[in-house]
């Protein structure tokens, strides 16, 4: 796919892999708008990019409410005219483990990390159908989107993004769009700090420092944190993306440490037909 002069909306663009997406995007000449509701950051970002000649605008959008979400789609085909590529990017750590969450948390979690991503397919997927020029719709899951670890709320989502790419990249094909699902490993973001866009309407409901401190004692969190510190940048993820549009990959991976972990899961599952596999089912 030739990407020069396309235009593409990215969720959570103001950091992190969202800001590498949005930049790798910008060098190859296709035009952005990022959204995010984090706005001095945006604006930032926007500004540096703009600085390098890139031809971007931002919207602030939280992507946990559709109306939010649709308005920012509208003012990028009032800005671009048309839009071909749709990054779902934009999440949050979210809920803590068993016996931490709450039904504030899994809401929050579930909105930013899973809604929005039906929501983009649902509203994006008609507009960059309707030019007949064909597209994209990337979304980020996770490694944790393939393998279980100690967070569930997140697990959830994940595994759900990857259940909708999966799924809608058979249906989308015939439609002209590719269908790709981003699952990184540990990037040099800033989620661990995902407290700061919490939307106000959770604010009496989660207590974002008593959570952070609660994870700060956690042994996993700890090592999570060191992994992230020292983890991939973002700006590479970026660009791994970019090709994958190019070449319409089903998954965009960005290293291998899991690899053993997705191993392990499929000789579970493999092991559960053969437990069962010289049986005849009552019907
Ligand atoms: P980040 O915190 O640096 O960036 C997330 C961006 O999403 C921020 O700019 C934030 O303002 C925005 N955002 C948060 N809530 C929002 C909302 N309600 N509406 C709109 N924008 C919102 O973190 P990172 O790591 O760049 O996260 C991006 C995606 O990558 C997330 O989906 C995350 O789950 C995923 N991911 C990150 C990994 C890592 O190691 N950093 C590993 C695997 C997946």
């Amino acid at each position: 796919k030739e990407l020069a002069g396309k235009t593409a909306f990215v969720t959570g663009a103001a950091s992190g892999i969202g800001l590498g997406i949005a930049t790798a995007l910008a060098q190859a000449g296709v035009k952005v708008m990022m959204a995010d509701i984090e706005k001095d950051a945006l604006d930032k970002a926007i500004s540096d990019l703009r600085l390098t000649n890139a031809d971007v605008e931002g919207v602030i959008a939280d992507v946990s409410l559709k109306d939010q979400l649709q308005a920012a789609a509208d003012a990028t085909i009032e800005r671009f005219g048309k839009v071909h590529i749709l990054v779902n990017n934009a999440g949050v750590g979210g809920a803590g483990g068993y016996g931490q969450w709450n039904d504030a948390a899994w809401d929050w979690t579930i909105g930013v990390n899973l809604m929005s991503v039906v929501w983009g397919f649902e509203i994006f997927g008609p507009l960059i159908e309707s030019h007949g020029e064909g597209g994209q719709i990337v979304s980020t899951a996770s490694m944790a989107g393939l393998v279980a670890a100690v967070a569930p709320a997140y697990n959830v989502t994940k595994y759900g993004v990857v259940a909708l790419s999966e799924g809608l990249r058979q249906e989308l094909a015939p439609r002209g769009i590719g269908v790709s699902v981003l699952c990184p490993g540990f990037i040099r973001t800033k989620i661990m700090e995902s407290g700061r866009n919490l939307p106000g309407r959770f604010a009496s409901k989660i207590d974002v420092e008593a959570a952070a401190a609660q994870a700060a004692e956690s042994e996993f969190a700890k090592m999570a944190a060191d992994l992230i510190n020292k983890g991939i940048d973002p700006l590479y993820v970026g660009e791994l993306v970019r090709e994958a549009i190019e070449e319409d990959w089903p998954y965009i991976f960005t290293d291998n440490m899991f690899e053993s972990g997705v191993d392990e899961r499929f000789a579970a599952i493999k092991a559960g037909f053969d437990r069962i596999r010289d049986r005849t089912p009552r019907h």
